[in-house]
């Protein structure tokens, strides 16, 4: 495997609206980032990815763009974000910003465009289509957050567009070369601008099955799962080997998809030497226990279907190319709240979660606040969620039968919001984050759970992060724990997860993923203990007794 310039990071996510406000207007902007820039440093982080910043009416917290080319003024300006690459770069942390380009907002001015003269080049740029009333839909796709992919065309009465996500964010049509070309073009500015790359949203949903046709329903709706379309459109491939050519790989530029369902024997052109993509997340810890039928239907996964669903991303992607890991992002709930059961998030379980992940081979994505464990929200009523995906799951877990207090219940445990309350960086008001209101209230646990306590306290969640970073970058282990296969050890050991990080050392990873303390056999002699997230180490006669929740790197003799 070609070695690059990224391999050897760590990488994190910030939800700018939630991470710092700078101006007090309850808001996290650019100007709050730059101004936690030592803190990443001292974290240990390279690469950090925010969430999008550009103009946007936010109907989908700026996941539904209104141009690509400005900072929406609650983020900050261009100047700011143009000192946010160079003191990042200063600081030797690349910044990566999210390309979102399955489809843009309704505010767009393509869109506008499109709905003044459906028939000229901007009504190519989307897919619109003739329509009266009573007239059959194109097609019974369901879109994201609820409800058919189609809506009447703004000024219209005859026509109507086509959107997988909100009604607020049409899809631009990749079959039209134009619209490829205003894309890259708009990439390739961007990294003029001395970007470091880009993480790239929805990307799976650029290609449509078409001509736009029905599928047999799967909910009372009358619509299906749009991911029955993706699963039969063939073509992704030539979109994404052109938009590479044209953009990243010019730029030797770290890109990351958001890539979902991909067929295993594709692996190696979507993230192999030249892929499409430097690397594409691992979605398949949180994909378990997920329901078509909607969230109140979902679940968590055991430890062992975690530790079974990491094992096989594990052996498919080795070399093959990079996966990013990640125990949660802004679309999932908290990653310990999640993979922990529940009345089970000590600060041993917290790290033993985060090690055992964080060690796995691959690119480390840490979310902002995973680094101190934040947990779900528990206590808000309906009214405090935000997030749109989140009201519509509650809908349709209403239409299902549920109460509200059961609705409630049932969607709160998987809200986007989880992950968007604001950072909590201390035990003042609002958790340090503003000196206003925030837009989404601070979790009520930031009084105990925040940065401040945890800076500098030997044991913290903080600090354990800190040392797996320090670990990653050690010089002496960087080929085995970057480069290094992994190796499942005693795999059928109930609540064990347990692998070798192998290269030029052979490193032992260890988890107790329960409360009760079990015994692991040693597979030889320890030369050094790298890692413990406890005080102790208990070994008796060529035996570890783990205690409950202990995660260990050992390096072998
Ligand atoms: C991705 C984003 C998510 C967004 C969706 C539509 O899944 O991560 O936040 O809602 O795409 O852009
Ligand atoms: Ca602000």
């Amino acid at each position: 495997m070609e070695r690059k310039w990224w391999h050897g990071k760590t990488a994190y996510q910030i939800y700018p609206k939630s991470f710092c406000d700078a101006n007090g207007d309850g808001i996290g902007d650019l100007r709050g980032v730059i101004s936690k820039l030592d803190y990443l440093q001292e974290l240990g982080v390279e690469i950090v990815w925010l969430s999008p910043v550009y103009c946007s009416p936010l109907a989908d917290q700026g996941y539904d763009i209104s141009d690509y080319y400005s900072i929406d003024p609650r983020f900050g300006t261009m100047a700011d974000m143009d000192e946010l690459i160079a003191k990042g770069k200063e600081r030797g942390i690349s910044i990566v910003m999210d390309l979102v380009v399955n489809h843009c907002s309704d505010e767009h001015e393509w869109f506008r465009r499109a709905c003044a003269d459906p028939d000229g080049p901007y009504g190519q740029f989307f897919y619109i289509r003739d329509w009266h009333p009573g007239k059959k839909l194109p097609c019974n796709w369901r879109s994201y957050f609820g409800g058919p992919c189609w809506d009447l065309l703004p000024g219209h009465e005859d026509k109507i567009y086509f959107h997988a996500f909100h009604r607020k964010q049409p899809d631009l049509n990749w079959e039209n070369p134009a619209l490829r070309r205003e894309v890259y073009k708009m990439i390739n500015w961007w990294l003029d601008k001395g970007l470091g790359g880009f993480r790239i949203d929805a990307i799976i949903n650029i290609k449509k099955l078409l001509p736009f046709c029905d599928f047999p329903a799967d909910r009372d709706d009358g619509l299906c799962d749009i991911r029955t379309m993706l699963a039969r459109a063939e073509g992704v491939n030539v979109f994404l080997q052109e938009m590479a050519d044209s953009t990243f790989h010019l730029y030797d530029a770290f890109s990351v998809g958001e890539v979902f369902d991909e067929k295993t024997e594709d692996l190696p052109k979507i993230i192999g030497d030249n892929g499409y993509f430097s690397s594409m997340f691992d979605f398949a810890e949180k994909l378990v226990g997920a329901d078509p039928r909607g969230w109140y239907h979902w679940r968590r996964p055991t430890a062992e279907e975690y530790k079974a669903a990491a094992f096989d991303a594990q052996k498919r992607s080795q070399g093959v190319g990079f996966l990013s890991n990640i125990i949660e992002n802004h679309d999932e709930p908290r990653g310990v709240t999640h993979y922990l059961p529940e009345g089970e998030r000590s600060d041993e379980a917290k790290t033993m979660l985060g090690g055992l992940n964080f060690m796995l081979r691959g690119l480390p994505f840490l979310y902002q606040g995973q680094e101190i464990g934040m947990e779900n929200v528990t206590d808000w009523p309906i009214e405090n969620y935000n997030d749109i995906n989140t009201l519509d799951e509650y809908q349709v877990a209403l239409r299902a039968g549920l109460t509200p207090e059961e609705a409630l219940a049932a969607v709160a445990r998987f809200s986007r919001d989880n992950a968007r309350t604001p950072f909590q960086w201390d035990a003042s008001p609002n958790a340090g984050f503003t000196t206003g209101t925030p837009w989404l209230p601070v979790n009520s646990n930031y009084t105990r759970l925040n940065l401040a306590e945890q800076r500098g306290r030997a044991g913290s969640v903080y600090e354990f992060y800190r040392q797996l970073i320090a670990l990653r970058k050690n010089p002496r282990y960087a080929q085995t724990v970057v480069y290094g296969d992994t190796l499942p050890y005693r795999r059928e050991q109930k609540n064990l997860m347990a692998y070798f990080r192998q290269a030029d050392k052979r490193l032992l990873v260890a988890g107790n993923f329960q409360k009760e303390a079990q015994e692991m056999p040693l597979p030889g002699d320890v030369a050094a203990v790298l890692l413990n997230n406890l005080d102790t180490l208990t070994q008796r006669d060529g035996r570890l007794i783990l205690q409950g929740w202990q995660f260990l790197v050992l390096e072998m003799a």
